[in-house]
C-alpha cells in the first residue's frame, strides 16, 4: 500500500468532512494509495491538538507556512475561509505539494487565474471540493445526460436556499460568521452557494456564455464579531440570475439566506426534448426522472431510489435499498482522488475547471452591480 501524507489546514466544518473521507475511503474502495493523517494546522494550538487527538492526526502546526515546508507532507488540503485559498495554494504549489482546495476556488477570477498558473507551472495535482458532483443521484444524472437520454436540453434550473441570516443581530466576521464578511468570503450567496449550483450545471450541461443577475443585501449593517464595530454589509444576501449555455439552453438560478424554512435546499431540474430530471439535496438519494418515450398510459415522473449496485458508487456501499448521505460525497471524492494517483488521470474538478465557475460568479456579481447582461 502506497501512502499519501495529508497536511490539513483548518479543522472546521470541511476539515471534519474531509478527514472523515480520508479515514473511510480505503474501507469501502479498493485503492493502492492510503491517506495518512500527518498533520493538522490551525492558529490555536490547543484546539488543533484536540482535533488531532479526536481524529488521529499525528502532529499539529500553528503556521500553515511551516506545514507546507515539511518534507513529510505530500498533499495540502485547504479548508480555510476563502481569503486564504490563493496564498496557501500558491505556496503549496511552489513547494511541489498536491493541493486539494475547498470551493470557491478563490475570491475572484484574477486570484483564480494566478492559482491555476501556479499549479500548472509546478505540475502538481490539484482538485477543488465541489462535492455535489459525487452524490450518486447527481452522478447518475450526468450519465443519463451523456447517454443522450434527455435529448436536446432546453432548460436548467437550480436553487440553493437557506434562512440563517434573517435575524439582523447575526454578526459579520470572526470565526463563526466569516461568510458575512466580504473581506473573508469575497461574496455572499454567489460564491458560497451558487458556486455549487454553477459547478454542477457546467458539469452536467456545459459552459455558460452570458448572465443577467440581480442581488440584494437585506440587512445593510451588522456588528463585527471581533471588533464589536457596526459596519456596512458588503456581501450579497440573495442572488438570482438568468443565463445562456453554450448548447443553447436557458438557465435560471436562485440563492438566498432569507428563504424562511429552508436550511440547505439545493435543487436542480433539467428539461430536455426527450426527458427531464430533477434532484433535491434534502432527498439526495433520489433522482426524479420523466421519460417521454414511456407508454403514455403509465407515463409520469418516477422517483429512482439510487441505491443499487449498478448505480454510481453504490456497489461500494451496503445492499440495494439502503441509502447513504452527505458525508459520502467527500468519501467518494477522496476515493476518486486516490484512484487518480494510480491511473495518472486528471481528477475533476481541477483548479482550471473551478476557474470557469469563478468566472461565472464574477460575471453574475458585475451584472448585478451594473444592471446589465455580462459575457462570461
Ligand atoms: N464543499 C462544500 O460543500 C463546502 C461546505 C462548507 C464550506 N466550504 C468551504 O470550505 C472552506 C472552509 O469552510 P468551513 O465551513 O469549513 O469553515 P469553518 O469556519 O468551519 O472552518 C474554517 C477553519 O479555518 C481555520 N483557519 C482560519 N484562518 C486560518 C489560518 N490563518 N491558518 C490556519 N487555519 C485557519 C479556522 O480555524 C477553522 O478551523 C470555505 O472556503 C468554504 O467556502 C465548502
Amino acid at each position: 500500500m502506497k501512502t499519501l501524507n495529508i497536511g490539513m489546514i483548518g479543522y472546521g466544518f470541511m476539515g471534519r468532512t474531509h478527514t472523515n473521507g480520508y479515514c473511510q475511503a480505503n474501507h469501502f474502495f479498493d485503492l493502492q494509495y492510503k491517506p495518512v493523517l500527518k498533520a493538522v494546522c490551525a492558529r490555536n494550538e490547543e484546539k488543533a491538538k484536540a482535533f488531532a487527538q479526536q481524529w488521529g492526526y499525528e502532529s499539529v502546526e500553528t503556521d500553515w507556512r511551516k506545514l507546507i515546508e515539511r518534507d513529510d507532507i505530500d498533499a495540502i488540503d485547504v479548508c480555510t475561509p476563502n481569503n486564504l485559498h490563493k496564498e496557501i495554494s500558491i505556496a503549496a504549489a511552489k513547494a511541489g505539494k498536491m493541493i486539494l482546495c475547498e470551493k470557491p476556488l478563490a475570491m475572484n477570477t484574477a486570484e483564480g487565474e494566478e492559482m491555476c498558473k501556479a499549479v500548472e507551472d509546478a505540475g502538481v495535482r490539484n482538485m477543488v471540493w465541489y462535492n455535489y458532483r459525487r452524490v450518486p443521484a447527481v452522478t447518475l444524472a450526468k450519465q443519463l445526460i451523456d447517454q443522450g437520454r434527455l435529448g436536446k436540453i432546453f432548460h436548467y434550473r437550480a436553487n440553493f436556499l437557506q434562512d440563517w441570516t434573517i435575524n439582523a443581530d447575526v454578526p459579520q466576521g470572526g470565526a463563526a460568521t466569516w461568510r458575512l464578511d466580504a473581506e473573508a468570503a469575497g461574496s455572499g450567496v454567489t460564491g458560497d452557494l451558487l458556486a455549487h449550483c454553477i459547478d454542477t450545471a457546467i458539469w452536467l450541461n456545459g459552459g455558460i456564455t452570458d448572465v443577467s443577475a440581480v442581488t440584494e443585501t437585506f440587512v445593510k449593517e451588522r456588528t463585527h464579531a471581533e471588533t464589536g464595530e457596526k459596519k456596512p454589509v458588503k456581501i450579497d444576501d440573495a442572488c438570482s440570475f438568468f443565463c445562456h449555455f453554450d448548447n443553447g439552453s436557458l438557465g435560471l438560478f436562485e440563492s438566498t439566506r432569507y428563504a424562511r424554512g429552508h436550511k440547505a435546499l439545493y435543487t436542480l431540474e433539467i428539461n430536455g426534448e426527450k426527458a427531464s430530471i430533477r434532484w433535491d439535496l434534502h432527498d439526495l438519494h433520489r433522482l426524479e426522472y420523466f421519460d417521454h418515450s414511456d407508454d403514455s398510459v403509465v407515463r409520469g415522473w418516477r422517483s429512482v431510489h439510487v441505491t443499487d449496485g449498478d448505480q454510481p458508487y453504490m456497489g461500494n456501499w451496503w445492499v440495494p435499498g439502503l441509502q447513504i448521505g452527505y458525508e459520502h460525497t467527500f468519501i467518494h471524492q477522496v476515493a476518486d482522488f486516490l484512484k487518480s494517483l494510480e491511473t495518472g488521470e486528471a481528477i475533476g474538478p481541477t483548479f482550471r475547471d473551478a476557474l470557469e465557475t469563478q468566472k461565472v460568479c464574477d460575471a453574475v456579481l458585475s451584472s448585478a452591480a451594473e444592471r446589465a447582461w455580462k459575457n462570461v
